[in-house]
């Protein structure tokens, strides 16, 4: 017998530490990490059309149209390796696209990082990534092992281009009037869990794995 789905959507603020669990649980459950910042980030380096029109939308920090997104997101879903389910990592992102979402797929659990604004932005000044596999680093609580370079590949490490403080705000503020509303939208749903998203990466993976039991 196969294994059961497993469909995940990780919601929360910029900075709150999405992606550093979704990539950690994603492979302990053999499912795939689909997050669309990155799909996104990787079509403006590979400067594909799409990529070229989400460009501007990014660096300012406001959300890319919802049909850019969709198109990247469907091609994802539809992969072999999202086969026996996925972790949603930043999708979606205004109620359009919760609504969308619920068109394209069943979703099992759906995890809010609950954590303080200023704790956010601290985060996000020192986070460094890697380009090529999209490890997340952070030079105060997760520094690599060779200054500036990639643990798994040995690329150069970058800061992205919306961890600037200008798109910080932005990015906050767009969270706030568009995506924070989701919650009112989940919460109302029995497969809704709110997860206290401070503390140590260790911590907080406890804490979601409890409440994906
Ligand atoms: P996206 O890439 O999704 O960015 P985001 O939602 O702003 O979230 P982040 O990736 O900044 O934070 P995270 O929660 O993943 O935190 P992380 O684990 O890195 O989207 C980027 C852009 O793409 C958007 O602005 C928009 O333009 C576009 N976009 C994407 N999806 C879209 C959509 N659906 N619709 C429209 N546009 C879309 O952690 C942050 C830092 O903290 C790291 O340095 C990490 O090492 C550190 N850290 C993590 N956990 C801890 C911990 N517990 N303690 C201490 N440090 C920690
Ligand atoms: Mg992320």
């Amino acid at each position: 017998m196969g294994r059961p789905m497993l469909r995940i959507v990780f919601l929360g603020p910029p900075g709150a530490g999405k992606g550093t669990q979704a990539a950690e649980l994603a492979r302990d459950f053999r499912i795939a990490h689909l997050s669309t910042g990155d799909m996104l980030r990787s079509a403006v380096s590979e400067r594909t059309p799409l990529g070229q029109e989400a460009d501007a939308y990014m660096r300012a920090g406001k959300l890319v149209p919802d049909d850019l997104v969709l198109r990247i997101l469907q091609a994802r879903l539809g992969a072999p390796d999202a086969r026996d389910g996925f972790i949603l990592d930043g999708y979606p992102r205004n109620l359009a696209q919760a609504k969308e979402l619920e068109r394209l797929t069943p979703i099992d659990r759906v995890v809010w990082f609950d954590l303080p604004e200023d704790v956010l932005v601290e985060r996000l000044s020192q986070r460094r990534v890697c380009p090529l596999c999209h490890t997340v680093y952070n030079l105060a609580t997760h520094p690599p092992k060779v200054e500036g370079h990639c643990d798994k590949d040995g690329a150069e490490l970058i800061q992205r281009s919306d961890d600037q403080p200008a798109a910080i705000t932005t990015r906050l503020r767009v969270y706030a009037q568009l995506t924070e509303p989701l919650l009112a939208y989940y919460r109302q749903k029995g497969n809704f869990r709110s997860v206290d998203a401070t503390g140590t990466p260790a911590e907080v993976a406890k804490r979601i794995r409890a409440a994906l039991a």
